[in-house]
């Protein structure tokens, strides 16, 4: 018995009974067969079954690196939270990706989602892979987990209660923490209290970056709040695009002073629900769970609407950030308060400085900074700010000197802008300042920085 394999080629005409002639030898067959080609403009791909090994080859020929895209909002690199590392980068496939921007409700068999893990240096640790098999698993989704060494050697692999234990928290979303399947829900309180129950935030949801559970606020948010948001408006704090999207939700619980939970406030962004205030959707509830206003709440907005540059909130910034140019810049920290910002972490005000900066100086970060000093990130993300006030040795302001680093600005020397401000205000350098650069590029390993290491 003889076997033909027979390849269609892609661009082959589709239709019901195209006549089918081998040629072998030299030889063609006459075209009495005939065979049905379907319309389908991709070769359809078979995919691997419930083995890591041939899961991770599959994804390799895929070249996923190249081929799958970035889930929306976060950049490769982008700082995780425990227990997975810090650099991540995790690939959607394009069954996974279409789910999510069709907010499907679940992931379809075939969805693929690559986490890569790395070192603070950006060196690849792990690839981490959830993937949906029919069947595979159906109490838990059916999600097949596997985890690949960056040298080769094969993790847990399979329905690894080490990892579906966690994601299970993420249920209503699939297991999946990063991005949801699910519609955002209707601007009304009981679509969106469900929602955010389901989503079991405590477990799922971050606290807003650079404020921490328990911290002190006062009237009318309590006296002690915790403020969670979830995954989309997490993004837009990071990367401050300067309006939450469509979808993010902010809820801060309001204590007593025994951390006793007394109400929450939520603010919803609900496309097309409010569009002359920010399209924000407000709820507020008390402990016992009764609804105590909703919708456009005037007392809310009264207060929160001072914010209106910022989109109506007051944890944090999301506004862009400025041009690299000073009176931008400087708008930017005034508006920003700069004096209300940490001091560089080990420093204290109107310390001992050294020449040519004062005889007495106190330095500020804002939290993108902060927050690399305290994690030693390596260097700064595009966004730090540092600004430095230069005493004399009578104490009075003598100048201000200032490090911005902007994305592209320049490149060589780690997209620092400098500025030196004068204390009437003038602006005495600014922009790739050499006078500064030369001196502080003895720093250069440490992101340019004296004050304190970053690795
Ligand atoms: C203790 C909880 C926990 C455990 C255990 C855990 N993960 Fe995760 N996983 C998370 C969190 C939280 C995220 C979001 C990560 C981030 O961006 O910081 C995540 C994200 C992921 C993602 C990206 C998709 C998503 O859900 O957002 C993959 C893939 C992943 N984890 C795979 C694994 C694998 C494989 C294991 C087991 C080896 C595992 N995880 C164990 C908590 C966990
Ligand atoms: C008198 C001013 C004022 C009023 C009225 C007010 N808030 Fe706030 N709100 C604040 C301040 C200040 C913060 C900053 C965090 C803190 O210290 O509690 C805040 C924070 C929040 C946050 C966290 C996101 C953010 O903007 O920082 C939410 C959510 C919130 N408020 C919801 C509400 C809701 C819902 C109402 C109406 C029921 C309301 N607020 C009424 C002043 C106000
Ligand atoms: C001769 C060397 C020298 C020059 C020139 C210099 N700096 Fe500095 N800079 C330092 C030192 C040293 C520190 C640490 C604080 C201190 O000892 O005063 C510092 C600290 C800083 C800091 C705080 C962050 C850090 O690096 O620790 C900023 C911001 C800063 N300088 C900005 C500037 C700007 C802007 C200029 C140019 C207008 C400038 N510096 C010129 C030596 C210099």
């Amino acid at each position: 018995m003889n076997r033909i394999n027979a390849v269609v080629p892609s661009g082959a005409t589709p239709g019901n009974a195209v006549p089918l002639q081998i040629r072998a030898g030299g030889i063609t067959t006459a075209d009495t067969v005939t065979i049905a080609i379907d319309g389908a403009t991709e070769p359809a791909i078979t995919r691997p079954g419930a083995d890591a090994s041939a899961i991770w080859d599959f994804v390799f020929r895929q070249n996923f690196r190249q081929n799958f895209s970035l889930v929306p909002g976060k950049d490769q690199l982008y700082e995780g939270i425990a227990p997975h590392s810090q650099a991540l980068t995790v690939y959607l496939n394009p069954v996974a990706r279409q789910a999510i921007e069709s907010k499907a409700g679940s992931m379809p068999a075939g969805s693929m989602i690559i986490k890569e893990a790395h070192s603070a240096a950006g060196m690849l640790n792990a690839s981490l892979i959830m993937y949906k098999i029919t069947g595979f698993d159906p109490a838990n989704n059916d999600w097949f987990y596997s985890t690949r060494q960056a040298n080769g050697s094969m993790g847990a692999s399979g329905s690894v209660a080490g990892c579906f234990g966690c994601h299970a928290r993420a249920k209503e979303s699939d297991y999946m923490f990063l991005v949801s399947p699910l519609a955002a829900p209707e601007p009304n309180a009981a679509a969106v209290r469900d929602f955010i129950e389901k989503q079991n935030y405590r477990l799922t949801w971050r606290l807003w970056p650079g404020t921490s559970a328990f911290q002190p606020s006062g009237a009318p948010h309590g006296t002690l709040v915790s403020i969670w948001v979830n995954e989309l408006a997490y993004n837009a704090i990071r990367n401050r695009p300067g309006q939450m999207p469509a979808g993010a939700i902010v809820l801060k619980e309001n204590y007593n002073g025994e951390r006793v939970l007394q109400a929450t406030s939520i603010m919803y962004k609900s496309q097309g629900s409010n569009p002359s205030g920010g399209d924000w959707y407000w709820l507020q509830q008390t402990a016992a769970g009764q609804v105590a206003a909703e919708g456009r709440v005037q007392g809310c907005i009264s207060c929160h609407q001072q914010n209106s540059a910022n989109d109506h909130l007051w944890a944090g910034s999301i506004e862009r950030f400025p041009d690299t140019k000073a009176a931008a810049v400087w708008d930017y920290v005034a508006r920003q308060d700069y004096k209300s910002w940490k001091l560089f972490p080990g420093t204290t005000a109107q310390m001992r400085g050294n020449a040519p900066h004062g005889a007495f100086i106190t330095t500020y970060v804002n939290e993108p900074a902060l927050n690399a000093i305290e994690k030693k990130r390596g260097a700064m993300p595009p966004g730090s700010i540092l600004v430095k006030e230069n005493y004399g040795t009578d104490r009075n302001l003598a100048a201000v000197t200032l490090m911005y680093k902007s994305e592209g600005f320049d490149p060589d020397r780690n997209d620092w802008y400098w500025m030196q401000r004068m204390a009437d205000g003038s602006v005495r350098a600014e922009g790739k300042v050499s006078g500064c650069i030369n001196c502080h590029t003895a720093q250069a390993s440490n992101d340019y920085l004296f004050l304190g290491r970053l690795q």
